[in-house]
């Protein structure tokens, strides 16, 4: 008999069935019963809800349940038949158990009460196991669906840019080296510094912090593509915000100027936000249900002012706020919490980079929605920006949220070689070894723009979940690196 999946079964399928004969294979979640009947809750991973499974004693000795405990794998074959309770459409009446992979309770984390996040992050091998961490992972399924979805219907290409680079894109320093030399005893040159001459690429490698550089050498060909890879950071931040390892999506589009490229930006993500509404409403709505117990438990000036997906709704239908930087230094200034010096790094003067709480202060207090902040001063943006004719800023765009701060960063790119050149050379990145990316605005340059999406820190505004460990499946942090 071929097994069917419970999503199937609780959804417009299932009535259809009622009378025939199944076949369920799961996990359990939970037992309870009388002396009478039993119930097992089971769960395959296809959706939320779990499926209710009936046992008669009357039919089947009270022992059949013995070795059934929550985490137990097992199959059922029964008759589906209409639920009487009110609950659930359908119910399986079990005529035959198979154990198939039984759970020892005695030694079982994941119980059938709440845990807390931290717990399940030290069990991140089984969170998956629970309502919070299912949920969240086929909204992430989603999620990357819908980019994929977005892009292809609007004609872009997928690349895929290199993991192992040898160049930093960003010019931050933050890399994970890659190497196959002996870290006891690597060949080192006559000055006694190490020679990378010698390693696996012949010269020093590190994993990749944007693919961006590549992907625009393919935009220059082939138009309109982007790269949805893995991205990785060194940067030793232990906040709620930032993963070593993290994924990225980084379109980038030939004659795009950076009206263009927000334009794409804040289609993207209302596209994606609508995509998720329509396909994992259960899911939403228990992270929601979650979430407004969660936020019983904090004083009422803290509670967030909207329910998740009033909130996602809300971002889906409304313009985002544009401004520039300038213009938001002035708000920072004269803001309340500034001049009340409540800011950590209290504003002061135009030039200065924008912490995750000035950002917050923003979207949250001042605009009350997202926000796009463009023309930041050169000196804290990428050597690649696009220079405005001021001398003074760069053609960057970066999109603040609520709740998160930054979730995309972009710019039109600098085309002009000489500009680019130029400004390389001001901030010690080294043209020669880069000469591939300066032969593209040798060959045929075009003005081009792209923008860089956090994904995780997307998964932190969908699901509502306060830290971003909690949003991808094996999270990489400074010390953390298990399963
Ligand atoms: O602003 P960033 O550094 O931009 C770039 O890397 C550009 N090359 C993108 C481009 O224009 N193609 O990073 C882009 C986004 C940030 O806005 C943030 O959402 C996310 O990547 N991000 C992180 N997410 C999780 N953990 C970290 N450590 C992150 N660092 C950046
Ligand atoms: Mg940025």
């Amino acid at each position: 008999m071929k097994r069917i999946e419970i999503a199937k079964l609780l959804g417009t399928a299932g009535p259809e069935l009622i009378g025939t004969e199944i076949l369920v294979q799961g996990w359990v979640r939970t037992k309870r019963g009388n002396k009478f009947v039993g119930f097992v809750a089971l769960n395959d991973g296809s959706c939320l809800a779990n499926l209710q499974v009936v046992f008669d004693f009357s039919v089947h000795p009270e022992s059949i349940l013995h070795k059934v405990h929550s985490g137990a794998a097992i199959a059922v074959r029964g008759k589906l038949t209409a639920s009487e309770g009110g609950g659930q459409q359908v119910e399986l009446q079990a005529n035959q158990l198979e154990v198939i992979g039984e759970a020892n309770p005695d030694e079982y984390p994941i119980q059938p009460k709440k845990h807390s996040l931290e717990f399940l992050r030290e069990h991140a091998h089984l969170r998956f196991r629970t309502n919070t961490f299912s949920a969240i992972n086929r909204i992430r399924h989603h999620l990357i669906f819908a980019i994929h979805q977005f892009f292809n219907e609007q004609g872009f290409y997928n690349i895929h840019t290199p993991i192992i680079t040898g160049s930093d894109a960003e010019g931050a320093g933050e890399m994970f080296r890659v190497s196959t030399l002996s870290p006891d005893n690597p060949p080192r040159r006559e000055d006694g510094s190490i020679d990378y001459s010698k390693d696996f690429f012949g010269k020093e490698t590190n994993l990749t912090v944007s693919g961006q550089l590549e992907a625009e050498l393919a935009a220059l060909a082939l138009g309109k593509v982007y790269t949805f890879g893995p991205t990785f950071r060194a940067e030793n931040s232990n906040t709620t915000r930032h993963l070593a390892e993290f994924w990225m999506i980084e379109p980038e589009v030939a004659f795009f100027d950076i009206h263009d490229d927000m334009d794409l930006a804040e289609n993207m993500l209302k596209y994606v936000i609508r995509y998720v509404l329509d396909k994992a409403p259960e899911d939403l709505q228990f992270l929601s249900n979650r979430l407004q117990e969660e936020e019983k438990n904090k004083p009422e000036k803290d509670r967030a002012p909207m329910e998740l997906v009033e909130k996602l709704k809300f971002v889906a239908e409304n313009t985002f706020v544009r401004t520039t930087y300038t213009e938001a230094i002035e708000i920072l200034k004269n803001s309340k919490p500034n001049k009340k010096k409540q800011f950590q790094f209290p504003v002061e003067a135009w030039g200065a980079d924008l912490q995750s709480e000035h950002e917050r202060y923003l979207v949250e207090k001042h605009f009350q929605k997202p926000v796009i902040l463009t023309d930041y001063p050169k000196e804290i943006k990428a050597f690649y920006m696009k220079q405005n004719d001021d001398g003074k800023t760069v053609r960057a765009m970066d999109i603040l949220f609520p709740g998160i701060g930054e979730i995309v960063g972009g710019s039109q790119r600098e085309e002009v070689y000489e500009k680019l050149h130029q400004r390389m050379i001001e901030m010690h990145i080294p043209s020669e070894e880069m000469s591939w990316y300066l032969d593209t605005r040798k060959f045929g340059s075009v003005p081009h723009a792209g923008f860089g999406l956090g994904f995780e820190r997307l998964m932190l505004f969908v699901t509502g979940m306060g830290n971003i460990r909690d949003v991808i499946p094996f999270p990489r942090t400074p010390k953390n690196a298990e399963f």
